[in-house]
């Protein structure tokens, strides 16, 4: 009944781009307005960024952060929201059936960042929804245009002297999901992608543009429409998007606990369809992956609380309460992205704030973390440096959804300095979990932390009254010895262990 593996720094999966710990903010009920925005507030600063907030993103560690959607961007005009703000209309936002008063806009995000650090990196998506190449341009040479142009020097009108220097952009969002404002056939899309990344390679030939994937693995056209994508942008763009959002489904735990089954089977069919188009073409060159919005999400508790609404401006949306189930599904699901690390270069956790977010906040109250949060912060502390190929063997279990599936979750991570990260996830529910890792040609002496995510109420969660319910612990019995790593997981646990 134990899970073994061994790590070898022979035997290598890739260097993890920081970008895999990114985020995603979009206007979509409070991830914006009193999440990281909240003029009045007793923390807000002068430009009404609430610094709790900030405080506790550096400590998530988030990188890159997607702005402004989502499905909003499909209707999204970027002209309303630049400019005073007194000037700045109020539009429907027909994606999420609000009012959006546009009072934060592309120059306070880019404050945000600044705010941030300079770890903190711009990832812009364009509408291509109801708008396309023209639109797409003017914002570019509006953001990184640096003078003496009419758009530039209308950013400089507005205050903003300094170009936003913004590399990496999203050419839509969702394209191929009929729920989108907008929505394109892959032929469609594939056209107004190419045409539109041509276009921004005029201005800037190195700007990196992240062509639209399907929605989730489930999608009737989904492979096809990835090939018939990149069959019109394959030269032109660097990157295809990935979403996927996993919730337990009428009490399947079993099933739920495995779902990076699936997260990895996307992943693994997006880079063979990438890489069919590349031969086809004879190319020699890589599409990477961009997995811009992952997540665990109850998706179907949204859907009706949003059919509800009459366009009022930011309501409590999408505000799941992540229990210890969630985050250690959601751990596993990290550890999907960084066993990819080679084709998976760019990754954004939906979302940041409020909104499905590892960060919640109260109007004029405090700001939490929620059980998601500290997988998030240890991935994104640890998870730097090279991955090394783990495979595991051990005990599995059968799953409706997925399968057979290994009861054992793990990947490793060695950093510049030598020392060793090993993340893991014990998927049974109800027995501990014995672990070996034989480390060869690792000079390792010991274990500085081995740190634990469980709890005896699998449904135990952190809130407004109770911020602090779940926290992580101290893991027991870990020791290396003769070159071996020997651990017991917790029944239902994320684990962190550091060996130096
Ligand atoms: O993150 C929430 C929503 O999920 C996004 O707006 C959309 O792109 C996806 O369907």
């Amino acid at each position: 009944r134990t899970a073994r593996f061994t790590l070898d720094p022979a035997f290598t999966v890739a260097q993890v781009n920081p970008r895999l710990f990114g985020s995603f903010v979009e206007h979509l009920g409070r991830c914006v307005y009193t999440g990281i925005y909240e003029p009045g507030h007793e923390h807000a600063d002068e430009a009404g960024l609430r610094t709790d907030v900030l405080e506790l993103v550096r400590e998530l560690g988030t990188t890159v952060i997607r702005y402004p959607g989502g499905n909003f961007v499909s209707g999204y005009k970027w002209e309303d929201s630049v400019g005073p703000v007194e000037d700045r209309p109020a539009r429907l936002d027909l994606a999420w059936r609000t009012t959006e008063p546009n009072r934060f806009g592309l120059s306070e995000y880019i404050a945000f960042l600044r705010k941030l650090g300079p770890q903190a990196e711009p990832m812009m998506a364009l509408n291509l929804g109801t708008r396309g190449v023209a639109e797409a341009i003017e914002l570019q040479e509006y953001a990184n245009h640096p003078s003496g142009t009419a758009r530039s020097d209308l950013r400089i009108e507005h205050g903003d002297k300094d170009p936003f220097g913004i590399r990496l952009w999203c050419l839509g969002n969702e394209m191929d999901g009929p729920w989108q404002t907008g929505h394109k056939t892959a032929e469609e899309y594939g056209r107004v992608a190419a045409e539109t990344a041509r276009a921004m390679r005029q201005i800037d030939p190195d700007v990196e543009l992240v062509a639209c994937g399907s929605s989730n693995q489930a999608m009737p056209t989904f492979a096809e429409w990835e090939a018939k994508v990149l069959a019109e942008t394959y030269d032109l763009v660097d990157h295809i998007s990935l979403h996927a959002y996993y919730q337990e489904h009428d009490g399947d735990r079993d099933s739920f606990l495995a779902s990076a089954v699936d997260m990895e089977s996307f992943i693994e069919n997006v880079v063979a369809t990438c890489d069919h188009v590349g031969a086809r073409l004879k190319s020699p060159k890589k599409i990477n992956l961009s997995f811009d919005e992952w997540n665990v999400w109850y998706q179907s508790r949204s859907r009706s609380e949003v059919a509800a609404l009459d366009w009022p401006q930011t309501p409590r949306l999408l505000e799941d309460v992540y229990s210890v189930t969630d985050a250690v599904v959601f751990g596993s699901l990290l550890i999907a992205l960084l066993r990819h690390a080679d084709r998976v270069t760019v990754a954004c956790l939906a979302q940041l704030v409020n909104v499905i977010a590892p960060i919640m906040t109260e109007p004029g109250g405090p700001a939490w973390r929620q059980t998601t949060f500290y997988p998030f912060a240890a991935a994104s502390k640890y998870g730097r440096g090279e991955v090394l190929d783990v495979r595991v063997s051990g005990p599995t279990y059968d799953t409706r959804r997925h399968g057979t599936a290994d009861l054992l979750h793990a990947t490793a991570v060695r950093a510049e300095d030598g020392t060793l990260t090993v993340f893991a996830v014990n998927r049974s529910q109800t027995e501990s979990l014995p672990l070996e890792v034989a480390l060869n040609g690792l000079e390792l002496d010991g274990v500085i932390e081995h740190s634990t995510l469980s709890d005896t109420d699998p449904e135990a969660c952190n809130t407004l009254a109770e911020p602090e319910r779940v926290v992580p612990h101290a893991g027991t019995g870990t020791s290396l010895e003769a070159g071996t790593l020997k651990a017991t997981l917790e029944p239902l646990s994320w684990n962190v262990i550091r060996l130096a």
